[in-house]
Order: structure tokens, then C-alpha cells, then sequence
């Protein structure tokens, strides 16, 4: 089987003011009832295909986990103590496991429309994951997007392709020069390979990560409730790298599988738009809401009804005593506001 390997280590201002510092992405009901958290467990949740899941968080967003996951023991939780990106985080996972596990990483921050695709992606990914390889889910690129990982597929191979270059948040120029390319996908953030295979590779490039968890989880212990915690000032120390700068970009053991599964990281109110299903004006309500003559409009309010007239391309986000008022291209910016920090 594959074990999944979830992480939610919150983060991400630019949903704000529905995702807050104490509440970030993983822990809200964005698209339909499940939180992106809750979708992330359920598309695991099949036994012909997957092993109990493994759930990486933080202390901070612990409550969450317990109060949206399974309560009956069948998942496993591991709790930093503090953040240290996702090759700490992943590192920490590959170690408890048993060495020959095949891991699916999974981040609770995206949203995935169609299900089956995703685990047959899954399956394809974990045949060439037993054969060794390090493998990203590749998404097709329609824009040039900088917060993303590019990969350059590279020779076929099973079911996918080698990885010729792996290219983590490129600047806009480059970013454009890939999509031009047309030989290049997203990094979705989703991979697949053995425990020990991941592990030689984070020793080979980042000894010095591969090192401090390693002692962190040997001086590590179960706390009552069987969660494992590694121990927490060695773990403080650990280098802060995300896997993809670590590993991905380093190693000449990545392949991709091609991922056509509805993905979408839900990065901006615009990016939730198109996740929901907006009617035939474009536009789309959660809460009380009145829109009369509105294109491209996204209203979501907890409270207090949301009346709009003749406006077009614009989010508007009431969540408690929080107001956002932004045109839909402003949406990127969200995470500039002085307002966030004072929240
Ligand atoms: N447990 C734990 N601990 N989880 C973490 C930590 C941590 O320290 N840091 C991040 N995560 C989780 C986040 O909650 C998220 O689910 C996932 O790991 C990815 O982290 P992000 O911080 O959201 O990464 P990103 O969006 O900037 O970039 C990654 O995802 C892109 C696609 O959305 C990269 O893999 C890119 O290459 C990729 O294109
Ligand atoms: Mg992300």
C-alpha cells in the first residue's frame, strides 16, 4: 500500500480575512462542507490503494487535526514543536516509517476536483516510486505563475517522465520563458518515493537537515496521547528548507507523472472563484447576498447580508468585524496588508 503523508503547517495570508494566522487554509470549509484539510484525509481514505495516513502539524494547529480527523485512531500524528518548512517535516515522516514504506506527501492547502484521477495519479507515481524514483504530480501550466515549482519533463519513462530540470519559484522572466517553452509543468507539491530513498538523497544534498532530525526523532518520545513529538530544541535547530529547493531541485533521481485531476492551490479569492461553482454570470455568493448586474463577483459573508449593484471582477469578504473590498487582479496582494497583522 501507499501511506500518505499529510502536511498542514498552516501559513497563507492571502485568503485573508477568512484565513487568519490561528486559522489558516487547511482548517476552512472553502469549497463545499469538508475543509481543504478534511478533502485532503477523504482522498486518502480508499484501502484497495492506501495504508493509515500520517499526519504532520504543528502544536499550534493540533486542536484542528483532532476536532476534523478521524477520531478513531486511524491516523498517526506527528507534532513539531515549531515550523521547519517541508524537508524537516517530510524528513520526519520517512524516519518513523518503516524504511521501504512507499510515502505519498500530500499538503492540505490545495483543492482537488476530481478524485479518481488523483488516485490514479497516485498509482502510476507509486510504480515508479518503488522503482526508486523521486516523483512530483505535474500540473499542466496556463500562466506564469512565480509562487510555483517548474519541472522540465524530460525521456518517458513508466507512466511518466524523467525530470530534466526542477525549478523552484522562478522569477517572472524566467516563469514566462518556461511557459513559452511548452516542455515545462507545475510542481503540484504532491510526491511520491520510498522512505529510504528520500532519506539517501536529503543526506547526500542537505546532510546537515538529514542529521539534525534524525537526532531530534531519536531523542523523541509518544506523548500520552500516542502522538510522536521529535525532541523540541534539537528539532528548533533544524535548517529551515522547503523539499523542493533541498531535494527536488538537487537530486537526478526525480521523474513526474502528468496530474490532470481539477487542481487548483486556491491561491487568491479569484483562484477560490474558479474553484466554486460560480453561475452563469460568473459570479459567486456564500451567505446572505443580493447581486444585481455583477460579472466576476465573489461575495462571501459570515453575517451581515452583502447587497452589490454593477460591479464587475471583485471580491468581497466579510468575516467577523473584517471587511476586504478588492478588484480581482488586487487579489494577489491580499497578503500585503497592514490590516492581516492586526488582526
Ligand atoms: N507539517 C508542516 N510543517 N507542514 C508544512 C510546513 C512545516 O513546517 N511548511 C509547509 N507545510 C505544508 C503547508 O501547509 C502546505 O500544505 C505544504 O506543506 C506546502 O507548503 P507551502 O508553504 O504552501 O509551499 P508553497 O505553496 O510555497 O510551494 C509548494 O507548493 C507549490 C504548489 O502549491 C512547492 O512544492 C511548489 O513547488 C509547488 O508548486
Ligand atoms: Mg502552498
Amino acid at each position: 500500500g501507499i501511506t500518505p503523508v499529510i502536511l498542514c503547517g498552516g501559513g497563507g495570508s492571502r485568503l485573508w480575512p477568512r484565513s487568519r494566522q490561528t486559522r489558516p487554509k487547511p482548517f476552512l470549509p472553502l469549497i463545499g462542507q469538508s475543509t481543504l484539510f478534511q478533502s485532503t484525509l477523504e482522498r486518502c481514505n480508499d484501502a484497495d490503494l492506501f495504508d493509515k495516513p500520517v499526519i504532520v502539524t504543528g502544536d499550534a494547529h493540533i486542536s484542528y487535526v483532532l476536532d476534523q480527523g478521524h477520531q478513531d485512531g486511524t491516523m498517526s500524528l506527528i507534532v513539531e514543536p515549531q515550523p521547519r518548512n517541508t524537508a524537516a517535516a517530510i524528513a520526519l515522516a520517512a524516519m518513523r516509517l518503516p524504511q521501504d514504506a512507499i510515502m505519498l506527501v500530500c499538503p492540505s492547502d490545495h483543492y482537488i476536483a476530481n478524485v479518481d484521477a488523483f488516485r490514479e495519479t497516485a498509482k502510476a507515481a507509486a510504480v515508479l516510486a518503488e522503482e526508486g524514483w523521486l516523483v512530483a504530480f505535474g500540473i499542466a501550466a496556463n500562466m506564469p505563475e512565480t509562487g510555483y515549482g517548474y519541472i522540465k519533463r524530460g525521456q518517458p519513462i513508466d507512466g511518466g517522465f524523467r525530470v530534466d530540470r526542477f525549478v523552484e519559484k522562478p522569477d517572472l522572466e524566467h516563469a514566462t520563458s518556461f511557459l513559452a517553452d511548452g516542455g515545462y509543468s507545475w510542481n503540484g507539491g504532491i510526491f511520491a518515493f520510498r522512505a529510504s530513498r528520500f532519506l539517501e538523497e536529503l543526506e547526500k544534498h542537505r546532510p546537515d537537515i538529514a542529521h539534525s532530525v534524525a537526532e531530534a526523532v531519536k531523542q523523541g518520545a509518544l506523548d500520552e496521547q500516542g502522538f510522536f513529538r521529535p525532541d523540541a530544541s534539537i528539532f528548533a535547530d533544524t535548517p529551515s528548507e522547503s523539499i523542493d529547493y533541498a531535494v527536488m531541485e538537487q537530486t537526478d533521481r526525480a521523474a513526474m507523472v502528468p496530474a490532470f485531476m481539477g487542481w487548483s492551490d486556491i491561491g487568491n479569492w479569484q483562484a477560490l472563484r474558479d474553484a466554486r461553482n460560480a453561475d452563469s454570470m460568473g459570479n459567486s455568493a456564500k451567505g446572505q447576498v443580493e447581486l444585481v448586474d455583477c460579472h466576476n463577483v465573489l461575495v462571501d459573508t459570515d453575517g451581515p447580508r452583502v447587497s452589490v449593484i454593477g460591479l464587475e471582477d471583485v471580491a468581497i469578504v466579510v468575516d467577523g468585524n473584517e471587511v476586504l473590498v478588492t478588484s480581482m487582479a488586487g487579489a494577489q496582494q491580499v497578503g500585503k496588508l497592514r490590516s492581516i497583522k492586526e488582526s
